[in-house]
């Protein structure tokens, strides 16, 4: 018994030494004690549910099932939760972007997304505000992509009206017009958090101008393979076909991903993140003040 609670003793003190002294970040591999909220993520499209997924886990810190096998935190959360926060660069990902995903491919209308917006907007603004109040002080929040320019609503959305296509990149710009709606309603939300937190940074990734240079003058970039066309996919146009998508067995992949913008019909190829995370990093770059902390984009 004794010599249990001095193991505890002497294991705490090292973790708030450590952890308060020497590290940025935790990085925890584990099972159920230590999961905080993966399993929830992967296995949350099974019917029913999962258990765990379902109140009252999670009542009593987040008032909701997170995946955490818990009323409440796990030790990970514990071992300094807010110094972690407070050292690190967050990053927000591109919410929203599937709920527009969602709803335009399974034919709504402009009219009828259109109004989503100011509510997802709202939802990353409470998104950003509970992560400032549980520690974080520095934070990108990317908006959305031009759609308009991806194989996948460039398949789903084809017309034969020139006038849908902007005539130096090929994309649809009503999509692209949508996208930018929902960007300006976010960067005006951030100005107005930015005014309530001013203690805080937070950078506005701007995944469309990155993506848009890129459309725009493919050559520069490598993109010897087009830009809207994908690498791979089912053939057609684009190289997207919702039948047959990447993966499937009679899918085709080009020879060089790297000559290729768009990976799939959705997603980009590895050199085209690399490019949009460069070009977001020249930002948070400006904001870091000692040399060590510099964030960079690691190179193979
Ligand atoms: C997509 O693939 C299916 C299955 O091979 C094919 O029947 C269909 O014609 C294709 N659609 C287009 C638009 O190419």
């Amino acid at each position: 018994m004794a010599v249990t609670s001095l193991l505890s003793k002497i294991i705490l003190f090292a973790l708030t030494t450590y952890a308060e002294n020497c590290f940025n970040s935790i990085i925890g591999f584990g099972d159920s004690l230590t999961d905080t909220g993966n399993g929830f993520h992967f296995v949350s499209a099974y019917n029913p549910p999962p258990y765990f997924t379902l109140s009252p886990y999670g009542d009593t810190f987040f008032d909701r099932p997170t995946g955490r096998l818990s009323d409440g935190r796990l030790i990970i959360d514990f071992i300094d939760y807010k110094r972690y926060l407070q050292t690190s660069l967050v990053l927000l990902g591109e919410i929203g972007g599937n709920d527009y995903n969602h709803a335009f491919l399974q034919g709504k209308t402009e009219a009828e997304v259109q109004p989503f917006v100011p509510k997802i907007v709202k939802t990353i603004g409470e998104t950003i505000n509970e992560l400032i109040n549980l520690g974080a002080v520095t934070l990108v929040v990317p908006g959305n992509f031009p759609i308009g320019c991806s194989a996948t609503y460039l398949t789903h959305f084809a017309s034969t009206n020139e006038e849908d296509y902007d005539s130096t990149t090929g994309c649809i710009k009503w999509l692209n017009r949508f996208a930018q709606y929902h960007n300006d309603l976010l960067q005006t939300e951030l100005s107005r958090i930015r005014e309530l937190h001013p203690e805080t940074t937070i950078i506005y990734g701007d995944y469309y101008n990155a993506a848009m240079n890129m459309y725009r003058s493919p050559e520069i970039y490598g993109f010897t393979g087009g830009a809207l066309k994908a690498c791979c996919g089912g053939g057609g146009l684009y190289n997207f076909n919702f039948t047959v998508q990447c993966g499937h067995p009679s899918s085709v992949r080009c020879v060089d991903p790297s000559s290729y913008m768009n990976w799939d019909g959705m997603h980009f190829t590895e050199v085209a993140a690399k490019w949009i995370a460069k070009s977001v990093l020249t930002h948070v770059g400006t904001i870091c003040d000692r040399p060590s902390s510099h964030a960079g984009v690691y190179d193979h």
